[in-house]
């Protein structure tokens, strides 16, 4: 794992983006993104950039079960809000959450073949406090692909502060899984914030183990972690 330690958020984010820049300009057509809050100025610098997305397609690693696109917790809403509103894809691909409250394992089942017919050339990820990828919370398996996740409590409340309250926030999200991401050909992993040290330190030093998700990326040949001070204090 390639780690690049910058001074703050919004310098990692610049060469967040510089990564993805130069990956598309050597042909990555299929795109992974990411929601959360540590994506939000890497989305920034490519919406005031010049990159053209129209001959691209992107595919999401998350969505909330029971929020609808227009619905401003959705990760359709935010995707639309932070990237896709300037800088239309081809195509983009999020799961339906609503879809999925009747029929979660069919939501999932067709996230699988759109990612099958969509080999992923370059994938955006944060990484969640208890070292959690998309929405893969500890204990889930390396092999695992797309499928519906209960959220944890201590991610439901890690989440809670982008809702009126905590009883808002949806109890399980359609992800994809472990394999789905590291089936990428290129990963950019981000981490911004002590609350991120932690995590970040059992991710690069720690043992490879389902009870640290992230930690599974030492294997990945072409991964690159980008921190600032504060996220790379344990290393
Ligand atoms: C959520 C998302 C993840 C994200 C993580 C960290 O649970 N599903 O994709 O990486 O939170 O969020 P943040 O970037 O806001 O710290």
């Amino acid at each position: 794992m390639k780690v690049i330690i910058s001074s703050d958020k919004t310098s990692g984010s610049k060469k967040g983006f510089a990564i993805f820049k130069n990956s598309i300009a050597n042909g990555s057509k299929v795109i992974g993104l990411a929601t959360g809050s540590t994506p939000v100025t890497l989305y920034q610098e490519w919406t005031e950039s010049n990159l053209d997305n129209s001959n691209l397609i992107s595919i999401n690693l998350d969505e909330y079960v029971g929020l609808t696109p227009d619905n401003d917790q959705s990760y359709h809403y935010f995707m639309q809000k932070n990237l896709f509103a300037k800088k239309p894809f081809k195509h983009s691909y999020i799961p339906d959450g609503i879809k999925a409250i009747k029929d979660p394992e069919g939501t999932a089942a067709d996230y699988n073949k759109i990612i099958a017919e969509n080999p992923i050339d370059i994938q955006l990820l944060g990484l969640g406090q208890n070292g959690h990828i998309a929405f893969n919370e500890p204990g889930t398996p390396f092999d695992s692909v797309t499928h519906e996740v209960q959220l944890t409590e201590n991610t439901i409340k890690a989440n809670s502060r982008f809702f009126n309250n905590i009883d808002e926030v949806p109890k399980s999200a359609i992800c994809m899984g472990i394999a789905n991401i590291m089936s990428a050909k290129e990963i950019v992993i981000m981490a911004f914030g002590d609350n991120k040290a932690e995590a970040v330190q059992k991710m690069v030093e720690g043992p490879v183990t389902e009870e640290v998700p992230a930690s599974i990326l030492q294997k990945h040949e072409n991964v690159t972690l980008i921190v600032d001070q504060a996220a790379a204090s344990k290393l």
